[in-house]
């Protein structure tokens, strides 16, 4: 199963010399030095099929059109600025299309920004807005809304939106229920709608810093809330646009949760190289990710990496907590002795196993999704992937002038942090917990390879904005209520 040379000289290395020989007898391009030796397609089509993969994560799923009545008008909410208390954040301005379904900032900038519609790099806070201390208020980095519909046990870095029954296949809708923020831990929301995706959307718009504000129903539960934007959006013209999805004009908040969720629903993007590879195009993709892939799939002990342990299946996640121990930068959920740590799943769950855990991202697209980890601290894929491949390692050699020093990310305590959740790390190793994350030895040469593999993750459309288009409603008026979104970028061109 051995495919490279390796820098290994311990027992590790025996270990490899073996596996070696047993390769050699099976890899017809087998060589002294095989480091940038051909892939066996074959073998490494065992790799795959042995990890359960076959290429397409939609198999067996329903998934919404873009152009369906209840996504269309999910459309044109999640690109309203209506649903900001302050008429100055919307969805769009933290998970555009352009923009790899995020924002491509280390840590988001809802309301109060300098330019409301300016996204991406060059998105700053205005500092005179209310609530502004001169640092991102969101503590966390966006995730893409792409292939949202493909998660069927959990959303957000600690999962607090939740299926309860998590059937596969199913985006949370399997009759069990969701657990959101406004019930209890392990407990059914009964106002959470049926997947996980409209259960999140309910949320983003009783959050302060990402849309709410600090004026709009300041003090008010998140039932008024919902119930105030029902009131605003029927008095801006709305009704008629609910009418075209639902056959009445009644504005409810259920119906712009499922609504915004169905529109995200339909955002799917799989159509990689990678897909096209396992299903049978030995072309698709170059030599350089073939390796990269052997090496993601195959284990520790067969020289490999074993990134498919935690990233499994088509989607490339369990859908699973563990501790990686990313670097944590900016304000944290305001846990530990720093006071900006973030605890991750234990937040949620109150276990003690569950500290510094967070969700295992998809690695579809990821190619376009940074800044990188639950904190947004890498901006570079290869440094993601040299943290996987060894946590402490990474930590040790972090840049912190990748940050954007225009951005006033607080990354003071970002060691102390770390230090911590490395010890976390080193305790779930020593006491054997399952699925702990091991270090791997590696080259640079494997870092291009596990890069080049995971690049060829990525779906084309993500990358042409003309395959994007539908997804983006431009030209097409002020919305309902002259609150769309019409985004720029930092040079003013539209996104
Ligand atoms: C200010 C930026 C901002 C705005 C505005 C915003 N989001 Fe997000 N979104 C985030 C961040 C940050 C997270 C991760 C939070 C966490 O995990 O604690 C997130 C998480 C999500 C997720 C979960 C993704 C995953 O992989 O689990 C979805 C879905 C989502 N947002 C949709 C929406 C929708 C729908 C709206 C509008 C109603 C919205 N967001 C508004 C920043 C934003
Ligand atoms: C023990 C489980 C585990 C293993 C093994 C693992 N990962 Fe991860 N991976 C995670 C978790 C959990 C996260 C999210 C970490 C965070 O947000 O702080 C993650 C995040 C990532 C990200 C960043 C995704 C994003 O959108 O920010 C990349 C890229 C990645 N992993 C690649 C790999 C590669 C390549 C390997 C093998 C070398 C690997 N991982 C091995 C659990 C794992």
């Amino acid at each position: 199963m051995l495919y490279r040379s390796k820098k290994g000289n311990t027992a590790h290395g025996q270990l490899l010399t073996l596996s070696m020989a047993s390769a050699c007898l099976l890899v017809a391009s087998c060589s002294n030095d095989n480091s940038a030796a051909n892939v066996d397609d074959a073998e490494l089509s065992s790799l795959v099929t042995a990890a359960g993969l076959t290429g397409d994560p939609t198999t067996g799923r329903t998934l919404p059109d873009v152009t369906d009545a209840k996504a269309k008008l999910g459309k044109k909410l999640f690109y309203s600025k209506g649903l900001g208390g302050d008429d100055d954040s919307a969805c769009v301005t933290c998970h555009h299309p352009s923009l790899g379904g995020g924002d491509d900032l280390s840590m988001s900038i809802g309301v109060g920004a300098e330019m409301p519609d300016l996204l991406g790099p060059g998105r700053f806070h205005d500092t005179a807005a209310v609530g502004y201390d001169g640092s991102p208020p969101v503590p966390r980095n966006a995730p893409t809304t792409f292939n949202i519909a493909l998660w069927d046990q959990a959303l957000f870095h600690d999962g607090r939106v939740e299926s309860i029954g998590k059937t596969a296949g199913k985006n949370g809708d399997d009759g069990s229920g969701i657990r959101t923020p406004d019930s209890a831990f392990g407990v059914a929301d009964p106002d959470a709608g049926s997947t996980l995706t409209a259960a999140q959307s309910r949320f983003p718009i009783t959050s302060p810093e990402e849309m709410r504000g600090f004026i709009f129903q300041v003090g008010n539960t998140n039932a008024e809330l919902r119930t105030a934007l029902e009131v605003k959006l029927t008095n801006s013209g709305w009704g008629t646009h609910f009418a075209m999805a639902y056959g009445d004009s009644a504005v409810t908040h259920q119906r712009i949760a499922e609504a915004i969720g169905e529109f995200e629903r339909s955002q799917v993007f799989v159509d990689s190289p990678w897909k096209a590879y396992v299903e049978g195009d030995k072309t698709a993709i170059s030599e350089s990710a073939k390796r990269g892939a052997t090496m993601f799939f195959s284990s520790i002990g067969d020289g490999g990496a074993n990134c498919t342990s935690c990233h499994a299946g088509d989607f490339f996640t369990d859908e699973q907590y563990h501790v990686l121990a990313t670097p944590q930068i900016g304000r944290g959920e305001g846990d530990g002795s720093s006071g900006n740590d973030d605890f991750g799943r234990f937040r949620e769950s109150n276990v003690a196993a569950d500290m510094y855990r967070f969700r295992t991202a998809t690695l579809l697209n990821v190619e376009v999704t940074g800044p990188w980890g639950h904190a947004g601290a890498y901006t570079e894929l290869e440094n993601m992937v040299r943290h996987m491949l060894n946590p402490a390692e990474a930590i040790a050699n972090y840049d912190f002038n990748q940050l954007d020093p225009n951005a006033g990310i607080q990354s003071g305590d970002m060691l102390i942090n770390a230090q911590l959740a490395l010890g976390q790390l080193e305790a779930n190793r020593t006491n054997k917990v399952s699925g702990v994350h091991q270090n791997v030895e590696f080259t640079e040469d494997d870092v291009t390879d596990l890069v080049e593999f995971l690049k060829a993750l990525t779906d084309p459309c993500v990358k042409d904005r003309s395959c994007l288009a539908p997804w983006i409603p431009q030209g097409m008026g002020s919305g309902p209520d002259g609150l769309k979104l019409d985004a720029v970028d930092s040079t003013g061109a539209l996104l």
